[in-house]
């Protein structure tokens, strides 16, 4: 069954290949529309963050907004949460007001907390386990650069974080072959492995974790690089960059070793002279503008079709 309204999105292993699609396409669809339909007429959304963000925040802002709805910005530390409230009592609190709450959060399983003690839809806008938002938009700037994503073959190269994670889970339900380049003790998580492998099992795309970056993008359709340091990590900032520099920063020479019309993807903020060199990411192969907007047109599909 495809039915995503009410329901949670704590991360792509929740979704469906078909309900993935689903919103894929809403949200090209509403992508080609100069007027955006009404559908979060009256409907507030609260939007926590316990970290940073540019693209979450606005994108879902601005997605709220242009549906007729009211979205609500709230800091964790302006929050009672940040003086000692509960995510719990929060959540029950925050039910009585709002349709939906997104949240941005350093652990997953507040995340679940909040989901488990709200009715209303609760959308993960990047825990230290799962960024589902992020992937859905890179899915779709896939489908526009490729006309496709079955078959497609990506290389994600770096760290295995929270946006390696999904992408891994994301590119095995809906048949895109993925390689991850990692150092020794940098992989994604097992348990992400474990979902994508069970899910590539049924698409039939193929799953690798390899070591050796040019490895990994032999042939490939697109790179995908992330920060080495994710927000939290700072106090690992110079071990981190001397276990990755140089040989996992993707330069044009392994851009070279991809296929000759391979796209270059990053979920941003960028680090130039860290996880990429800045003729890769302002480069022709570059097409991570387009992947940025895409978080808009993803974030209005999938409120559209929870809400
Ligand atoms: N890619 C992404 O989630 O960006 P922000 O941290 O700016 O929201
Ligand atoms: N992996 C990064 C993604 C930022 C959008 C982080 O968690 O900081």
């Amino acid at each position: 069954m495809v039915g995503l309204k009410g329901r949670d999105i704590l991360s792509l292993v929740e979704l469906s290949a078909r309900e993935i699609d689903l919103i894929l396409k809403r949200s090209a669809m509403l992508a080609r529309r100069t007027r955006i339909p009404q559908q979060l007429k009256g409907k507030t959304v609260a939007l926590i963050f316990q970290k940073p963000s540019t693209r979450t925040r606005v994108s879902f802002e601005t997605a709220v907004a242009q549906q007729g709805g009211h979205p609500i910005y709230l800091s964790w530390n302006e929050m009672q949460l940040g003086r000692g409230e509960t995510i719990s009592d929060t959540a029950k609190v925050l039910n009585r007001y709002v349709n939906a709450i997104m949240a941005r959060v350093y652990s997953h399983d507040d995340l679940v907390v909040l989901a488990e003690n709200a009715e209303v839809p609760v959308i993960n806008g990047l825990s230290d386990k799962h960024h589902p938002c992020q992937i859905l938009a890179d899915l779709l700037t896939l489908i526009q650069y490729k006309k496709r994503l079955k078959g497609l073959k990506i290389a994600y190269v770096g760290d295995g974080n929270n946006v390696c994670n999904s992408l891994l889970i994301g590119c095995a339900k809906t048949g895109v072959d993925i390689a991850v380049a990692r150092p020794l003790g940098y992989g994604p998580d097992p348990e992400a492995i474990k979902h994508a492998e069970e899910a590539a099992r049924t698409s039939g795309a193929t799953i690798s974790i390899v070591e050796d970056p040019e490895e990994a993008v032999k042939g490939t359709d697109a790179i995908y690089t992330d920060t080495f340091v994710s927000m939290g990590m700072e106090k690992e900032k110079d071990t981190r960059l001397s276990t990755f520099i140089p040989k996992y920063q993707v330069t044009r020479r392994l851009l070279s070793h991809a296929k000759p019309g391979a796209i270059f993807l990053h979920c941003l903020p960028a680090h130039r002279g860290e996880e990429v060199t800045e003729d890769v990411i302002d480069g022709p192969q570059s097409a991570v503008w387009d992947e940025a907007e895409n978080r808009l047109h993803t974030a209005r599909g999938l409120l559209s079709l929870i809400l």
